[in-house]
């Protein structure tokens, strides 16, 4: 039987797992995984590159006349979701420090923020589709049947992120890490444009002691209910 096909919308802050949840249930549900983030990431990248930025101030008049240029796309390569920007292969390099310092800044622009939202609507027009980052329940899907709000303990986060930046062969400091999570958690949830918010009706789930198996079973447990109704 074809079953309905949803749209799941995960939000939290950063290094809370919020991808490697969004990547898990695509790939259980056979649905479109979508890191929003990274989008906000190769849109920062795409600054640096051009001096776009400069002592963490936005060079706003010329990012406004480059926006058409900038051309941000996914491709699914051995299974794995990868990040191009004007062609080529950035996957790698969004995830370096220079970008992650940079990151919340050049997402809090709003010509940026409203060009990124409507590729990421235009991705999740049939359903079927997980997508995850700060604003996708309140603005990009705000009907989505399934929202989640992900949480975990501060200090889990920096492990969390640790380790990741490890696996990449990037060696960074507990306290760099720690300031760099807090900084753009406050950035995040406090700007004007389309802050980091706890939707009404997203359920919430705090992974701090759960495995990534244990939260992927509880929410595969919420989809089942839905699809069935
Ligand atoms: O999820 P992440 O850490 O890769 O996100 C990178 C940055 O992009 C983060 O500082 C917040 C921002 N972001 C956003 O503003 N809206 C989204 N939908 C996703 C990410």
């Amino acid at each position: 039987m074809n079953q309905r096909k949803i749209t799941i919308a995960i939000d939290g802050f950063s290094a809370c797992g919020k991808s490697t949840l969004a990547k898990d249930l695509a790939k259980r549900l056979n649905y479109v995984f979508i890191d929003s983030g990274a989008m906000y990431r190769a849109a920062a990248l795409y600054c640096l590159n051009h001096q776009l930025i400069q002592n963490g101030v936005l060079e706003k008049e010329a990012i406004n006349a480059q926006l058409k240029q900038m051309a941000i796309h996914f491709e699914v390569i051995d299974q794995e979701l990868h990040i191009f920007l004007n062609g080529s292969d950035v996957s790698d390099a969004i995830r370096q420090p220079e970008v992650a310092g940079i990151v919340s800044i050049v997402a809090a622009y709003k010509p940026i923020r409203e060009k990124l939202v409507e590729a990421q609507q235009k991705m999740g027009e049939k359903g079927g589709i997980v997508m995850d980052g700060r604003d996708i329940g309140s603005v990009v899907f705000p009907n989505a049947e399934l929202k989640l709000f992900v949480t975990a303990d501060p200090e889990i986060r920096v492990q969390r992120r640790l380790a990741e930046m490890k696996a990449k062969g990037i060696l960074m400091n507990r306290d760099e890490v720690r300031e760099n999570l807090a900084e753009r958690d406050h950035l995040d949830s406090t700007r004007e444009e389309s802050p980091l918010i706890q939707v009404a009706d997203a359920l919430v789930l705090d992974n701090s002691h759960l495995s990534k198996e244990e939260q992927l079973e509880w929410v595969l447990q919420k989809v089942a209910l839905l699809v069935a109704n």
